[in-house]
């Protein structure tokens, strides 16, 4: 569900590197989650989670900064839609702690592949091509 494919590069090598880190980090989640024991998870599951807020916010913040340094003009598109997804994930941080043991479902975590599968294929390769013409790779 978040193994890399061809098509969600968008030919910045940082960028790039950074999306394959969030996927990694989904994966993780979702490996986890998929134990089905009664081992309790639940330290693991909000390492987890933290890290991929934490991570989450160090690369939006990367992209944002670099549309801004750039002039890009859908700028606040994309921070709106950052800002959700970070809310989204603060929720589930959140959540109560028997729910979060009896696991964030797995419908949760295929919210978070769809997400990071359309933030990057949609809304990224919306500025490709702006950052090439800048000469950004
Ligand atoms: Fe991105």
């Amino acid at each position: 569900m978040f193994e890399w494919k061809n098509e969600y590069k968008v030919e910045i090598t940082e960028i790039d590197r950074q999306h394959k880190k969030l996927l990694e980090i989904g994966e993780r989640l979702s490996d986890l989650l998929k134990l089905k024991n009664d081992m309790d998870h639940y330290d693991e599951i909000m390492d987890i989670l933290r890290e991929l807020r934490e991570y989450t916010e160090y690369h939006f913040a990367h992209e944002e900064k670099m549309l801004e340094k750039y002039g890009y003009e859908d700028l606040r598109l994309q921070k709106r839609e950052h800002r959700s997804f970070v809310n989204k994930i603060i929720q589930l941080e959140n959540q109560d702690i028997d729910q979060k043991q009896t696991g964030i479902e797995l419908s949760m975590i295929e919210f978070l592949a769809n997400w990071i599968e359309n933030h990057i294929l949609k809304t990224d390769h919306e500025y490709q091509d702006f950052l090439h013409e800048k000469g950004v790779y």
